[in-house]
């Protein structure tokens, strides 16, 4: 159940998936991932304290755990970001990223040291490599946190998707990503009708990524997308409404 899974590998450069959890496990299914680019290491949504073990573990099978340089949390959520003070002990050369909103925040996980931390624009952000090579922070704000990014990997062409693209179930040895889009839906519906702001903020996301050269859409939970499902993806959630778009029907019970 631990095993890692490499989603992208040249010579140069890894994504790699960093394992599944543990059926017995409370909570929200989570993948958290690593890129590793040379001898450089980037880790994203390391998640939460209950999963720091498997994820340590897997990390540090691929690289020098001192070699880690930067973090990425795509919003300030416990199951992205709860496990950061224990992360913090081993990982003396990385940086935090996150958005700015977060800043007062995130000192609550246990983290203290400023010069640690890189605070992302509202407006998105680049992470650069020690070549050059870069991580592109997208803003996908109010999906659905207020200050929320997702990150692509140029790459590898790997769009880390956050909370977005979420389905409620684990995956598997068997099956890592979607295979039928209209089945999966089902299993996605409910959580992006009430964890989302509504159908323009999704407008304007996919405004950023739907030209995009995207491989695999990985989000932090559930099902990875291949291309076509990705497609199939964008298409379901530009029509979705939700949250204020159905407001009424969540207030008064009114959901059908
Ligand atoms: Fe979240
Ligand atoms: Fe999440």
């Amino acid at each position: 159940m631990n095993s890692s899974f490499l989603l992208f590998k040249n010579d140069d450069h890894k994504f790699i998936h960093l394992g599944l959890e543990r059926l017995n496990i409370e909570g929200i299914f989570t993948n958290q991932y690593l890129i590793i680019h040379k001898n450089e290491g980037f880790l994203i949504d390391p998640g939460g304290a209950h999963v720091f073990s498997r994820v340590f573990s897997n990390v540090s099978k691929y690289i020098d755990l001192r070699n880690i340089k930067g973090v990425f949390f795509s919003h300030q959520d416990p199951d992205v970001a709860a496990g950061l003070s224990l992360w913090d002990i081993h990982l003396p050369n990385a940086k935090y990223f996150f958005s700015k909103l977060w800043d007062r925040f995130m000192p609550h996980y246990g983290v203290y040291s400023k010069y640690k931390v890189s605070l992302i624009e509202d407006y998105g952000g680049k992470y650069y490599f020690e070549d050059g090579a870069e991580l592109q922070f997208i803003p996908a704000h109010f999906l659905h946190s207020s200050g929320n990014f997702t990150l692509y990997d140029p790459t590898s062409k790997v769009l880390f998707s956050g909370d977005i693209g979420v389905g409620v179930i684990q995956p598997s040895l068997k099956k890592l990503f979607v295979e039928d889009f209209n089945e999966y839906k089902k299993e996605m519906e409910w959580f992006h009708k009430r964890y989302m702001v509504s159908n323009k903020i999704i407008n304007m996301w996919i405004s950023k990524v739907e030209n995009f050269d995207v491989e695999i859409m990985a989000p932090q939970h559930g099902l990875l997308f291949r291309k076509k499902e990705f497609i199939e993806f964008l298409n379901w959630f530009k029509k979705l409404e939700c949250g204020e778009d159905i407001i009424e029907k969540i207030y008064y019970n009114r959901e059908g």
